[in-house]
């Protein structure tokens, strides 16, 4: 497949079976992750891939513990695979994925956020060229604020000096693929 047909055939999933992903693939991706560009060259970003159903359900709720609505006002994603924005009684900020990569920036490097989503970008086009759906979730700091999420950075030995910035969600699609929006005219401009 030529990259730009996996660029097109990537959507973000929210609705998965109970089939987990594969060693190999958990890894593969992980590696696509690790040759992310990377501000300055410095490989900061650190991967944590969770290749357990449980525990990923334990940590999808926790990111959605405290989640803060006040501000969606009119905020909508998508009918055919409905967010947190657009159904509040979703409670699993992971929507049931049986894997998730959990991407750590080092604290106080101003490009912690760009390299954590260029990861999750690299990620998510070597799940879809191995047919794994996938989804980025934000709101990395928040989920592990609590002493529950403490308790598993240590027990992960992550750095005190880092923190999570994002997620990559991992799995097979329950239903149909969803359908690509179409794109926004005049976004683009060549000059010569
Ligand atoms: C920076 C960023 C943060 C995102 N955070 C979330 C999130 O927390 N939860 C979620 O369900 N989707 C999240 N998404 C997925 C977007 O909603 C999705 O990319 C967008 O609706 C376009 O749909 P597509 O990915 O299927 O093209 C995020 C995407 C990006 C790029």
């Amino acid at each position: 497949m030529e990259l730009i047909e996996i660029i097109k055939r990537r959507h973000s999933v929210r609705k998965y079976t109970d089939r987990q992903i594969s060693r190999i693939n958990m890894e593969k991706i992980l590696e696509a992750g690790a040759y992310a560009p990377n501000a300055g060259g410095g490989q900061r970003s650190m991967l944590v891939g969770i290749r357990n159903r449980e525990l990923t359900t334990k940590i999808g709720i926790m990111n959605m513990r405290g989640f803060d609505r006040s501000g969606l006002i009119g905020s909508y994603v998508s009918d055919e695979q409905p967010s947190v924005i657009d159904d509040p009684s979703i409670k699993n900020g992971f929507y049931g994925a049986p894997s998730v990569i959990v991407i750590f920036g080092q604290n106080n490097f101003m490009f912690k956020t760009a390299d954590a989503f260029c990861c999750a970008e690299n990620m998510v086009l070597q799940a879809t060229e191995a047919g794994i759906s996938s989804c980025i979730i934000s709101r990395g700091e928040e989920t592990f604020s609590g002493d529950d999420g403490k308790a598993l950075l240590r027990e992960w030995n992550v750095p005190e000096n880092y923190s999570a910035i994002c997620f990559v969600i991992l799995g097979y699609i329950s239903g149909e693929q969803p359908q690509t929006k179409p794109r926004k005219q005049d976004r683009i401009k060549i000059i010569e």
